[in-house]
């Protein structure tokens, strides 16, 4: 069976656009692959973070993920440091890496902006990291929204240069799109992200998705109620397809095209759509949250499977580098 890899920060607050993006298609494939999926705590440690909420936010987050279907009988599920073997090979594809094509990377740039004081050495290297979760198991397939097409193929980059120095060794992993890959926030402007401050978040109250809901950005192009909309253009419509069932999306992209419908009507509909999803996701967090144990033992578990794979892939790489010393085991 072919192997899938996927990560997510833990950065406090799953949003609809992480989970229309990634997390729902994650649970999608857990029965045509073998799938492990990580939470990135090195990952989330590149801009500021706090030390003392580091450990709820991670427990946070696999409880989210396993209230999705993301539970130990379906998937690998586990926290990036506790398998350190990832930061090993980080290093060595450092060493392989020019630092041109990391400081050309959108996200770095993007990241570099949004925290001017502290553009550190690890928001740099950040898709070295990534490379390394995902090459360290062989995955073939990554599933991610469309924002890491880049780091994905930077991976990919990084496995052809191993392979071409050291031999055969890494495949190319492939990008698996979601039906939803690219959710903007609620100005309608911007990818839906928390340094934006433009989520809806998955854990919201129904009350607080509705009050961000109907004062979210719809197409630019509408300003009447009586003026014909631009489905391709609007946000709402975007979710609309993420959320709503094929012949409600068929009716809202025809009535927002002739003004059938106003802009609040067709929040409506999303509406009642996204808590009919959501809703029983909030309710199983609730039951999971009273169960950390169930959680804490998925991730341990979840560490010491991938221990297994990581411990061959990595005997390997340290052989073909050179830095096996057969005389240290005797
Ligand atoms: P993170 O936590 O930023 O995002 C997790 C996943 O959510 C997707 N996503 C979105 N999809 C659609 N619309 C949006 N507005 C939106 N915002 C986020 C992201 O594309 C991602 O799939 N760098 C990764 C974490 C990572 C990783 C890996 C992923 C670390 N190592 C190895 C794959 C393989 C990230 O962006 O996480």
């Amino acid at each position: 069976m072919d192997r899938i890899f996927s990560g997510i920060q833990p950065t406090g607050e799953i949003h609809i656009g992480n989970y229309v993006g990634a997390i729902r298609h994650w649970v999608e494939l857990v029965d045509r692959y073998e799938c492990i999926y990580c939470v990135v705590d090195y990952h989330a440690i590149t801009i500021e973070h706090e030390a003392a909420s580091m450990q709820k936010r991670i427990l946070d987050t696999a409880t989210v993920l396993m209230a999705c279907g993301l539970t130990p009988d379906r998937c690998i599920l586990f926290v990036q440091s506790h398998v350190p073997e990832h930061t090993e090979l980080a290093w060595i594809f450092n060493c392989i890496t020019p630092l041109g094509e990391l400081e050309r990377m959108t996200q770095f740039k993007e990241k570099g902006r949004q925290h001017r004081h502290n553009i550190n050495v690890g928001l740099l290297d950040y898709p070295v990291l990534q490379a390394a979760d995902i090459l360290i198991y062989k995955a073939g397939y990554v599933p991610v929204g469309e924002d890491q097409i880049q780091h994905v193929e930077f991976c990919r980059e990084v496995a052809r240069k191993f392979n071409t120095r050291f031999g055969h060794t890494f495949p190319e992993p492939q990008v698996l799109l979601s039906k939803a890959p690219r959710i903007l926030g609620t100005d309608g402007k911007n990818k839906m992200s928390k340094s934006m401050n433009n989520t809806i978040g998955l854990l919201e109250p129904a009350e607080a998705i509705w009050e961000k809901l109907k004062t979210a950005a719809t197409c630019p192009h509408r300003q009447r109620r009586s003026d014909p909309g631009h489905p391709e253009h609007c946000n709402i419509f975007t979710m609309h397809q993420a959320f709503s069932k094929p012949d409600e999306i068929l009716d809202t992209e025809r009535n927002c095209r002739t003004a059938g419908i106003g802009c609040i009507g067709c929040k409506e509909i999303l509406f009642k759509n996204m808590i009919e999803e959501i809703g029983p996701i909030q309710t199983r967090v609730k039951e999971i949250s009273g169960k950390p144990e169930f959680v804490t033992e998925a991730l341990r578990s979840g560490a010491m499977r991938c221990r297994l794979i990581v411990g061959k892939v990595m005997d390997e790489v340290r052989s073909k580098i050179g830095v096996k010393s057969e005389w240290l085991a005797g």
